[in-house]
C-alpha cells in the first residue's frame, strides 16, 4: 500500500493521465453554422466568388504594368499554344497545362524537352486562377504570371529556348510580326511574349458551385459539402488556403508540426520517415521549398479534384489522404474519416468552368 503512494508512482500516474487526456476528452464539437453564417465566414475574409463580367474581372486581375486588351489576350492565347517556342517545336505551355484537364497534366512530375522530367520531380500546378496568386511557383520565386512565363520557355527540361531564339522563331512568322506591332507598337521581344501570355492567363478564371453558394444560392452545395466547408472555414484550413483563388496568397511551412512518434522510428503512425523524408510521403526529387527551408507557396485549391496527383512532388494520389495529412500536420487536429469525406465533398465544389468573358 505504502508503495502505491510513493511519489514516483504518483508522478507516473499523473504523467500518464496528462498524456491520455486528449484521447479521453471528447474532441471539440464542430460548430453548426447557418448557410448565411457560413457564407459570411468566407466572404468576410475575402474568399470571394470569381467575377462573372469582364469589367469586374479587370478590377480583380488587371496588371497596371501590362494592361489587358482584347488583341493582347488573343495573341497570348496563340502563344500559350505555340509549339514553335520550344526547341524541338513539340511542346507548348498547353502541353503541360491542359485547360480541359484542370489546367495541369495529371502526371506526378512534368515531362518536357526530350522527355526530360523536372529535376526536382515537381508537379505541374494548374494555370487556372493562377493569376490571382500573390506569387507563382512552388517556392514563390516569380512575382506574377508575366514573370513566370519566362521560366518554362528557358528551362532545359521544359521548352529549352534562349530568349533570342524565341524572338527569331516568331519573327519568321509574318503574322506574329504584325500582331506584336499592333498590340505593343513594337517589334517582337521576349518581354512582350511574356506580357501577352500573362494577359491571357489573367482571363483563365473558373466559376462553379462554390461561387454560386457565395453568391447566395443555398442549394448550390449539398449538406455534406456544407459540413465540409464549415470544417474548412472554422478549423484552420482557410488560414492558409484563402482569397479568391482559395490559396496562392502566402508562403507557409510544410509540415508545420512534427510528432514524437515520427522521430521515434514510426512506432505508432509511420507517416514521416525523418531520415529519408521531411514530409509525410517520399521525398522524391529532394525539393525543400523556398530557401530550402520547407516553405511553400500555398497551393490554389480551385479545381483541386481535377489536378491529382498532389503535393509539390506529386507523391500522393488520393485527395482523402491529402486532407488527412493537412489536418494532422498543418492543423494538429487529425480529422476523422467522416470529416475527411466531408472536406473532400467541399473541395469538389471548388471545381468550375472557365468563365467565357466577353472581352472588350
Ligand atoms: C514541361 C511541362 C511544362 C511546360 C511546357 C510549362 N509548364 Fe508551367 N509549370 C510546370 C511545372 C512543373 C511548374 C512548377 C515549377 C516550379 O514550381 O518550379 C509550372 C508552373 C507554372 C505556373 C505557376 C502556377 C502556380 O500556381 O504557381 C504557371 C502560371 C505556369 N506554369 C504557366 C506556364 C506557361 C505560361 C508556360 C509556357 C510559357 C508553361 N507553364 C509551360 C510545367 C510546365
Ligand atoms: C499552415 C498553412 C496550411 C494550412 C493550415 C493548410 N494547408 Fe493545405 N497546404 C499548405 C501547403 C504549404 C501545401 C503544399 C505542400 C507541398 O506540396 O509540399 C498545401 C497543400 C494542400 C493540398 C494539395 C494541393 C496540391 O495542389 O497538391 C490540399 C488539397 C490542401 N493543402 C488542403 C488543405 C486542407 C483541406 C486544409 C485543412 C484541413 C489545409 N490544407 C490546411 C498549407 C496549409
Amino acid at each position: 500500500m505504502k508503495k502505491l503512494f510513493h511519489p514516483v508512482t504518483i508522478t507516473l500516474f499523473v504523467v500518464t493521465f496528462i498524456f491520455l487526456l486528449p484521447s479521453i476528452l471528447p474532441s471539440k464539437a464542430v460548430k453548426i453554422l447557418t448557410d448565411e453564417a457560413l457564407r459570411q465566414r468566407a466572404i468576410s475574409t475575402n474568399m470571394l466568388p470569381t467575377p462573372k463580367t469582364y469589367n469586374e474581372l479587370l478590377k480583380v486581375v488587371d496588371n497596371p504594368q501590362n494592361l489587358m486588351t482584347a488583341k493582347k489576350i488573343a495573341l497570348g492565347k496563340e502563344l500559350f499554344n505555340e509549339k514553335l517556342m520550344s526547341k524541338d517545336k513539340d511542346i507548348a505551355c498547353a502541353s503541360c497545362h491542359l485547360l480541359d484537364k484542370g489546367g495541369d497534366d495529371n502526371l506526378p512530375t512534368a515531362i518536357g524537352f526530350h522527355g526530360r522530367a523536372n529535376p526536382f520531380h515537381l508537379n505541374s500546378p494548374t494555370v487556372l486562377n493562377a493569376a490571382l496568386a500573390k506569387a507563382e511557383f512552388w517556392n514563390a520565386r516569380a512575382k506574377d504570371v508575366e514573370e513566370q512565363a519566362g521560366g518554362p520557355i528557358q528551362a532545359s527540361f521544359e521548352m529549352n529556348m534562349k530568349p533570342h531564339e524565341v524572338v527569331e522563331r516568331l519573327n519568321a512568322v509574318s503574322a506574329y510580326v504584325s500582331k506584336f506591332q499592333e498590340v505593343f507598337g513594337a517589334t517582337i521581344s521576349f518581354e512582350n511574349v511574356r506580357k501577352a501570355i500573362g494577359a491571357y492567363e489573367r482571363i483563365l478564371l473558373t466559376h462553379g458551385a462554390y461561387d454560386e453558394f457565395l453568391e447566395g444560392d443555398n442549394s448550390a452545395l449539398s449538406a455534406k459539402a456544407k459540413r465540409g466547408m464549415t470544417l474548412f472555414m472554422t478549423k484552420g484550413c482557410k488560414g492558409c488556403h484563402t482569397g479568391m483563388s482559395v490559396g496562392g496568397q502566402s508562403v507557409q511551412y510544410f509540415p508545420l508540426r512534427r510528432y514524437l512518434s515520427d522521430y521515434m522510428g514510426m512506432i505508432f503512425e509511420p507517416d514521416l520517415r525523418i531520415k529519408e523524408s521531411p514530409f509525410p510521403f517520399p521525398n522524391e526529387g529532394g525539393f525543400l521549398g523556398k530557401d530550402e527551408r520547407l516553405k511553400f507557396r500555398v497551393p490554389i485549391l480551385r479545381n483541386i479534384s481535377r489536378t491529382a496527383p498532389y503535393f509539390h512532388n506529386g507523391a500522393v494520389k488520393e485527395l482523402k489522404e491529402v486532407v488527412r495529412i493537412m489536418s494532422k500536420y498543418q492543423l494538429g487536429n487529425e480529422f476523422t474519416p467522416k470529416q475527411i469525406d466531408e472536406v473532400v465533398a467541399f473541395l469538389k465544389t471548388l471545381d468550375g468552368e472557365i468563365v467565357e468573358y466577353e472581352i472588350k
